[in-house]
């Protein structure tokens, strides 16, 4: 029988603490678990922006024929201007597109095929630690996932000189997923002078950047988040980036994302970008609209504009506020706790250094609830539950 001999694949770990959170019966239970923006209330709402552009859409949009493979046109404009500017010498010379997806994770799949039909047994190295995804696009194209070094979760520490090391030992045509910014899971980014090294060592080695931006204003802003995906995609002649509008625009179900290939030359990009719209045509023919038409809306409305950054930037100081109030509260109840680095890491993850058995005991007696491995999702702290968090992680510091 065809459908008899699989394994069962578990449950995603993110899956099973949002699963866990719901079956407790504890009136203080706190989710730091699932990585979606929450408010002061604990609430992820609709931004008033997105409310507005829906209604935009709901009294003119008069048509929901197909869209094209590529996705709506003003979307792809817009995003790719919003990600490296209008001003970019790729645009100029016609060797950079950008395509709609739905969400991020359709952006890394369709970069990955890509780079799949440019070499099939490419070597994609990823971050250690890293968005699980990453790994399991690239082992489901049959790609080869390599790992660097780039935070260590037990000491907390940034690894950035393990991470060049590693990278280092990279071959020729091999491709980089790096984290925009806002590194999911350990908060910690790499500074612009980190990034400008990088950059000249991946292209005095021959390497590819796929460059994940899927927190694009959670970090200092949306412009200034852009170092990055500018630096990779200006200092080497190829790159790929997939992006993200579902945290920034808080449309996490309605699927919005791209991916934006920058090719060597424009001969090379006319080429390159039929392929980009085979793989899209071959994994689900196009992109969904309504996402996309929002944030088209938004984009190239300025007033529209103006609200949804400020928008943006209000999510981005709560996360950051919590971040700085955590590590008074911490320093207060537990002073040689060590969560300093809390305030100065970005976007909405961190780990808690602490041992397997602490987490637990978050976990199992105050229901705390967050990833096994001490990721925790800042925007799930507010100013009601930080005091009853702070005290539960104060008390493993007493013996
Ligand atoms: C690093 C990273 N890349 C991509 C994504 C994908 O986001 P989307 O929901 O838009 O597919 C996420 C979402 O959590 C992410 O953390």
């Amino acid at each position: 029988m065809l459908f008899s001999g699989l394994a069962e694949v578990g449950d995603d770990p993110i899956l099973q603490v949002s699963t866990m959170y719901k079956a407790s019966n504890d009136p203080n239970k706190v989710d730091l678990g699932v990585g979606v923006y929450k408010d002061a209330d604990g609430n992820t709402a609709i931004l008033k922006s997105v409310k507005k552009a829906e209604q935009y859409l709901v009294d003119h949009q008069d048509t929901k024929t197909y869209l094209s493979p590529a996705g709506n046109p003003e979307f792809n404009r817009l995003v790719q201007d919003m990600l490296i500017g209008a001003d970019h010498p790729a645009v100029g010379e016609n060797r950079v597109s950008t395509y709609q997806t739905p969400g991020g994770t359709g952006g890394v799949r369709i970069g990955l095929d890509f780079v799949k039909a440019c070499n099939p047994n490419a070597n994609v190295w990823i971050s250690n630690p890293t968005w699980p995804n990453h790994t399991a696009i690239t082992k489901s194209l049959g790609l080869n996932p390599k790992q660097y070094r780039y935070y260590d979760i037990k000491q907390g520490v940034f690894q950035y000189q393990e991470m060049f090391e590693d990278l280092s030992g990279a071959e020729e045509g091999d491709v980089v997923i790096l984290h925009g910014c806002c590194h999911n899971a350990s908060g910690a980014d790499l500074t612009n002078a980190q990034w400008d090294e990088l950059a000249a060592m991946m292209l005095e080695k021959g390497l590819v950047p796929l460059v994940d931006f899927a927190y694009q204003g959670f970090g200092d802003g949306i412009e200034e988040d852009t170092y990055a995906a500018k630096i990779m995609s200006t200092k080497l002649p190829e790159a790929l980036i997939a992006s993200s509008c579902s945290k920034n625009f808080a449309m996490y179900r309605d699927r919005a994302g791209a991916i934006t290939l920058v090719s060597s030359d424009a001969t090379e990009h006319k080429k390159n970008a039929s392929h980009m719209l085979s793989a899209v045509r071959a994994t689900y023919s196009m992109p969904p609209d309504h996402g996309a038409a929002v944030v088209a809306h938004i984009l190239g409305t300025p007033a529209l504009k103006a609200e949804w950054i400020a928008e943006v930037d209000e999510m981005r100081e709560r996360v950051k506020k919590m971040r700085h109030l955590f590590v008074e509260k911490m320093n207060e109840k537990a002073p040689n706790s060590g969560f300093g680095y809390i305030a100065e890491q970005k976007g909405m993850f961190s780990y808690l250094t602490l041992t397997a058995e602490q987490i637990q005991t978050l976990i199992n007696k105050h229901s705390i609830f967050f990833m096994g491995n001490g990721r925790v999702n800042v925007a799930g702290l507010t100013e009601k539950n930080i005091d009853y968090v702070t005290d539960a992680v104060a008390s493993l510091f007493r013996s």
